[in-house]
């Protein structure tokens, strides 16, 4: 395909979707990776920091349909059990992205969040984080937060503990633990929850991502290996999301009463 027929196809896809319902919030598990080196004969990494390009297309894409928070899967609590040099080499990559690519989050609005337990992660790379996070802190397009470390049953544990312990010292009584208490508690406080969750390389599954917050999530799985991924797969599935009827449980006629 043309380079010219590509950028046509985005443009015609964005030009379809509906500004008015664009999903506030959009997650993404960016996976295959490995096996997109691998179909080249090359290593593992070269998919990962090919797979760079495709974070930075689809945080674009993002930003220009309007998409305010974009939350990427970039290292599990069960990545650390990789190879050392694999670890090694996407936290490298990790620290390197974030210094070259600086000025541009700031150009274009991004301010940089994370979540995970970070306290996990190299001093570099921590260091390199609350740099980066400082330094976009003032912008307001779009959040782009990076789970590192992170697994969604690591932080609902977290939050279960802090408010056991408030419950305990009598700060908290469990009447007033609710779901809006519970969400206060965990690494995504503040965020609204996501309403459209996409994965790549054809798994289907979830993966310990964001469990509590994706309850009402559309989930939207493509074949696409992550550094295949550009703006235009992030548009279709918008518009699959814009297509879908969401009825938090509710029935058809109840949402469209005739
Ligand atoms: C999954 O593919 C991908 C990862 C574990 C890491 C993703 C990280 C990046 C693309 C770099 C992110 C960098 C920034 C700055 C956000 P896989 O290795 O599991 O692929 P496989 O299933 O084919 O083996």
């Amino acid at each position: 395909m043309s380079a010219h027929a590509k950028i046509s196809t985005a443009e015609e896809l964005r030009s379809r979707i509906d500004p008015a319902r664009v999903p506030e919030h959009v997650a993404i598990i960016m996976d295959g990776n490995g096996r997109w080196a691998q179909r080249q004969g090359e290593h593992r990494v070269v998919g990962h920091s090919n797979g760079v390009k495709s974070v930075r297309d689809t945080l674009v894409g993002a930003t220009e349909i309007g998409v305010r928070y974009l939350t990427f899967y970039a290292f599990s609590t069960e990545n650390w059990n990789r190879p050392q040099a694999e670890v090694d080499a996407l936290m490298d990559l990790l620290v390197n992205t974030l210094m070259s690519e600086l000025d541009s989050l700031n150009e274009n609005g991004v301010r940089l969040h994370t979540i995970g337990d970070t306290d996990s992660l190299p001093a570099s790379c921590r260091n390199t984080l609350q740099e980066a996070i400082r330094r976009t802190a003032h912008n307001t397009r779009i959040t782009l937060t990076l789970a590192l470390s992170y697994s969604a049953r690591w932080e609902i544990v977290r939050a279960a503990r802090s408010i056991a312990q408030d419950v305990q010292e009598g700060r908290l009584a469990p009447s007033a633990v609710d779901e809006a208490l519970v969400s206060s508690r965990l690494s995504t406080a503040g965020m609204p929850d996501p309403e459209l969750l996409i994965r790549t390389s054809g798994e289907q599954r979830v993966s310990n991502y964001l469990l509590w917050q994706i309850a009402y999530a559309e989930l939207w799985f493509t074949a696409v290996l992550w550094p295949d991924f550009r703006k235009e797969h992030l548009f279709q599935a918008v518009l699959d999301y814009q297509g879908r009827e969401r009825r938090f449980g509710l029935t058809s006629e109840q949402l469209d009463p005739a």
